[in-house]
């Protein structure tokens, strides 16, 4: 055996066993580097005779490149290795919970929201929203209540201290007309920026916060409101009737739900009628269904056809209802809150106990108080 069959023998056992990339890269200097073993030989090249060059040449050619193969080799081995052993060092448990525990809960108001987006989605209604700093012709002057109206002193409203300012260009309530900054006191506005906005036929419900100056144990200054606007052709009180009917089963789940339409006034509908459900009360618990008792839910009726006008649409060829219902009352009935402030007085005890957790997403297929 010659030192290179030796040499190659002890390099190509040493590579196999070497155990990481460290030592292997060792192997490597200690061989191939400018003081290696491997170049010592190779340097002995130049000093031969020709004629044993013509032999040993090839040979320490040979062992170079295999070493180095070699070391090749294992290097690739040794990477897939420490590849491994990271990811299974570092691989996640997805199933685990979250830690330290979710914290925070979906509010009742959102969570009602959410529910009536569902439901009425399902009836091909949209969401809407507009501003809640309004202006009075939006949120009484289009609506039917010119200034002189006492339904503008029922509304309590909050104005801002801006004051006057007059239309600007494109204003639809015309160039000139003094207008005064609010916050909007009901979400009927946003029927009126609909109208304004696109071409019937319209389908929507506008959920959103509203403002009036009151506070007791069934009032806060800030409140919530859903509004509901469907304007085509050919609409009337019957097609009102079926939709709050159908809304008012999927929203408190009951199937066997008495509706009560009770002639009254409001300026922008007319006819108008406030809405009761049917209910019960058993040792104080509320139930929704029967006709033992009545509970006031919201207004509605046929859109006006002055508002219609207002927002230059022709009342003769369109045709509309709205209806307009508090959505805090509605999760006080659905789900037993007493209280109106704790709605929003930000106690965690409170949003803990009445909270949704954020998976309790509401669909229809699984009744949407799910
Ligand atoms: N905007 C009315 C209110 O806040 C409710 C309502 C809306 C009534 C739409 C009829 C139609 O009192």
């Amino acid at each position: 055996m010659t030192d290179a069959d030796t040499l190659r023998i002890d390099l190509l056992a040493a590579i196999a066993a070497a155990p990481d990339l460290a030592v292997l890269d060792g192997i490597r200097v200690a061989a191939l580097g400018k003081a290696g073993s491997v170049t010592a030989l190779m340097k002995t090249l130049g000093s031969m005779a020709p004629d044993v060059r013509l032999v040993d040449g090839p040979r320490l050619n040979a062992l170079r490149d295999g070493v180095a193969a070699a070391i090749a080799d294992r290097k690739a081995e040794l990477e897939a290795a420490a590849l491994d052993a990271r990811l299974a060092a570092e691989r996640l448990d997805l199933t685990l919970p979250v830690s330290p525990g979710p914290a925070g809960t979906i509010h009742p108001v959102s969570q009602v929201m959410d529910e009536l987006a569902e439901i009425f989605a399902d009836l091909g209604f949209a969401v809407a929203d507009g501003p809640e700093i309004e202006d009075d012709w939006h949120n009484f002057t289009a609506l039917n209540i010119p200034e002189s109206h006492p339904a503008r002193a029922m509304h309590d409203t909050f104005y801002l201290t801006q004051g006057d300012h007059v239309a600007p260009n494109g204003h639809p309530a015309g160039a000139a007309t003094s207008l005064r900054w609010l916050l909007r006191t009901h979400t009927s506005p946003v029927q009126i920026r609909t109208m304004l906005n696109q071409p019937p036929p319209i389908r929507i419900i506008a959920p959103g916060r509203t403002y009036r100056s009151d506070s007791d144990a069934t009032h806060t200054p800030m409140f919530h409101q859903v509004e509901g606007l469907v304007i085509d052709r050919g609409i009337t009180m019957g097609h009102l009737k079926w939709t709050l009917e159908t809304f008012v089963k999927a929203f408190f789940e009951v199937d066997d739900v008495t509706l009560r339409l009770r002639p009254s006034y409001f300026p922008f509908t007319e006819p108008s009628v406030e809405v009761d459900v049917g209910c019960s009360w058993d040792g104080g618990m509320l139930s929704i269904g029967g006709t033992a008792s009545w509970l006031e839910i919201l207004g509605s009726g046929m859109v006006h056809p002055r508002v219609i006008a207002a927002c230059g649409l022709d009342p003769d060829e369109y045709q509309g209802f709205a209806f307009g219902c508090g959505i805090d009352r509605l999760a006080m009935l659905k789900y037993g809150m007493t209280d109106l402030r704790a709605f929003f007085d930000g106690d965690a005890r409170w949003l803990r106990h009445y909270g949704f957790k954020p998976t309790d997403v509401p669909t229809l297929s699984a009744g949407v108080g799910a």
